[in-house]
């Protein structure tokens, strides 16, 4: 996602630290106290501009949300949804995926959605993919027993690719579908891309990814 930059970022983002946390390792293992409740955490890795994340905060108030972005102007135009300031279940994460083990304990998390990660098409890039089995086995640890990966993604290449992680990785795959919006999952909630790329008629391919309970 290429954006043009925000003046004066650094300024505008220091006065959106109650919905960014810039330092997430100083949080590791204490997400629920951030939140001031046990609730269930759900993690978006590359969030984007927050159309998911602030849809779903509203409609699952018994759930805490958290939104990580690595891009500066990106996550600012996040934190400036009214949606997202006003949601209590809801903080943002300047940060990078490639440090998750920093910012979390082992299962501290109960979701990781991944929407619309980059493809990285290039084999000689396979391993910058979030679904490559390096950031899988990361998620896994991270996740509870039994918790859960839900991704969506346009490109087939990159699905074809992750379900074969997903698989060489240990978790058990459920609900694949090449075409979602041919199904009848009502619930499902669309993304900033998700809403381009269905404007012209592209299938959206989607799969949840649950880990081992033992
Ligand atoms: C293609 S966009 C999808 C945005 C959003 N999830 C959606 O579906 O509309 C991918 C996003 O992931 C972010 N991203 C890519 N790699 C990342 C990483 N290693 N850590 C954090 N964010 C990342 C990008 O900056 C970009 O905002």
């Amino acid at each position: 996602m290429r954006m043009r930059r925000t003046a004066n970022i650094n300024e505008k983002l220091n006065k959106m630290s109650n919905y960014i946390v810039f330092e997430p390792e100083g949080i590791k293992g204490k997400w629920h106290e951030l939140f001031g409740n046990e609730n269930p955490i759900h993690l978006e890795l590359g969030m984007g501009k927050g159309s998911f994340i602030s849809v779903m905060s509203k409609r699952y108030p018994d759930i805490n949300y958290l939104g990580l972005e690595r891009v500066e102007d990106i996550i600012y135009k996040a934190a400036c949804r009214e949606e997202i300031q006003e949601s209590p279940n809801v903080k943002l994460l300047l940060a990078d995926v490639e440090n998750l083990p920093f910012y979390f304990n082992q299962m501290e998390i109960e979701r990781i959605y991944l929407n619309f990660s980059d493809p990285w098409p290039k084999n000689r890039h396979e391993k910058r993919r979030i679904t490559h089995p390096r950031f899988l086995d990361i998620y896994k640890k991270l996740l509870k027993k039994g918790g859960e990966i839900f991704l969506k993604t346009d490109n087939e290449d990159f699905f074809d690719f992750s379900l074969l992680s997903i698989v060489e990785t240990g978790y058990s795959l459920r609900k694949i579908t090449y075409d979602l919006h041919k199904t009848n999952f009502a619930e499902n909630v669309m993304t900033e891309y998700e809403q381009k790329f269905a404007a012209v008629g592209k299938p959206i391919c989607r799969c949840e990814a649950i880990t081992p309970l033992d």
